[in-house]
């Protein structure tokens, strides 16, 4: 028996080594400690045993049993924290390591430049107001001093969709939508897309355009170039001047083209001015007093100006954009350029 013991001994020195698993020692427990295991078959050997020796047998055998509870519930514990070292090294993050930066998107130059023009004149108190892209006859043209059959009409290009509507070619509807709704004093930009049938490399079939409108008591043309001062200051150089030239806008009158000094060489003349100092940058004016009519407001007690912004023009100037297709290709390469760092 003591033999059978020593051997098993030896026997478990040897499983032990090769313990790796959890599957290994669960056949180590089954194989020793089992209900059909080597210790369970040294107790059934010890009624072969002569009587006397019985007792020291059975705590021979009982000590041996101890020893391989102990050594099984160490192992046990070893493997567990095996496991549990194993699945943290997997689990594992270095958080040393630089992060995978994800592309971001940035906005449009034409947002960019409509959110800085919104900002300047949101600065001297204007609101802003939304017209519809599909218009109507009498919003774009009739009611805004263009009648039917006006030559001056064929400014722009129009596409009709049938007799009544179209797809605005201003906001300049938008001034008559304001003051249907409100009475003065208003103070609004109408911002938006607009359409003609027009394309070279500085017109395009769709493009911006900002709408101005202010109708109070008092309004001059002074009114008017004070705050394009302001704009333009803002939006080039600080020390940049306007110029009014007398034109022709049928909703107002005077009618103005408003210049800006030429903000690349300070007035001297270059190839961005042309060689005059000067750039033209929008039109504008004081409201025509049929226009105030057409909307129910009196001429005789209120006075307004207005001007229109082309977006794409002034991005083009500030940016030196020379061709406005590249606004509208989306080319990641041109306009990952205005990605703010
Ligand atoms: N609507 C004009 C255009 O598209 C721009 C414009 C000129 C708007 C003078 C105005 C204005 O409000 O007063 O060419």
């Amino acid at each position: 028996m003591e033999q059978k013991i020593q051997a098993l001994r030896e026997e478990m020195a040897q499983r032990i080594s090769q313990i790796q698993s959890k599957e290994t020692l669960a056949s180590f427990w089954q194989d020793f400690l089992g209900k059909k295991g080597s210790i369970a078959g040294l107790m059934k050997g010890l009624g072969a045993v002569p009587k006397e020796d019985r007792p020291a047998m059975g705590k021979f055998i009982n000590d041996f049993k101890v020893q391989v509870e102990e050594k099984y519930a160490a192992l046990s514990e070893r493997m567990e924290q095996m496991e549990l070292q194993a699945r943290n090294r997997r689990e594992a993050v270095d958080i040393t390591l630089p992060g995978v930066k994800r592309p971001t998107g940035s906005l449009h130059p034409l947002t960019l430049v409509k959110e800085e023009m919104i900002q300047v004149f949101a600065g001297m108190g204007f609101d802003i107001f939304e017209g519809p892209e599909i218009e109507d006859d009498d919003h774009n043209f009739t009611r805004l001093n263009v009648p039917k059959d006006h030559p001056s009409r064929d400014m722009q290009d129009t596409f009709y969709l049938d007799q009544e509507w179209l797809l605005r070619t201003q906001t300049s509807g938008g001034q008559i939508r304001v003051m249907d709704r409100q009475k003065p004093p208003i103070k609004v930009l109408v911002p938006g897309r607009v359409f003609r049938s027009d394309s070279d490399a500085t017109h395009s079939p769709m493009f911006h355009q900002m709408e101005g409108l202010v109708v109070d008591k008092g309004i001059t043309l002074c009114d008017l170039q004070g705050m394009l001062d302001r704009f333009v200051q803002q939006l080039f150089d600080e020390n940049v001047r306007t110029r009014l030239r007398p034109s022709y806008f049928p909703f107002t009158e005077p009618s103005v083209e408003v210049d800006v000094s030429c903000f690349e060489c300070g007035g001297k003349g270059c190839s961005l001015c042309k060689h005059t100092g000067w750039i033209e940058v929008l039109g504008g004016g004081v409201v025509h007093p049929h226009v105030l009519e057409n909307c129910g407001i009196d001429p005789s007690v209120y006075s307004g100006i207005a001007f229109g912004i082309g977006i794409e023009r002034i991005t083009m100037l500030k940016y030196g954009i020379n061709n406005i297709g590249l606004l509208f290709e989306n080319d990641l390469r041109f306009l990952e350029q205005f990605k703010e760092a």
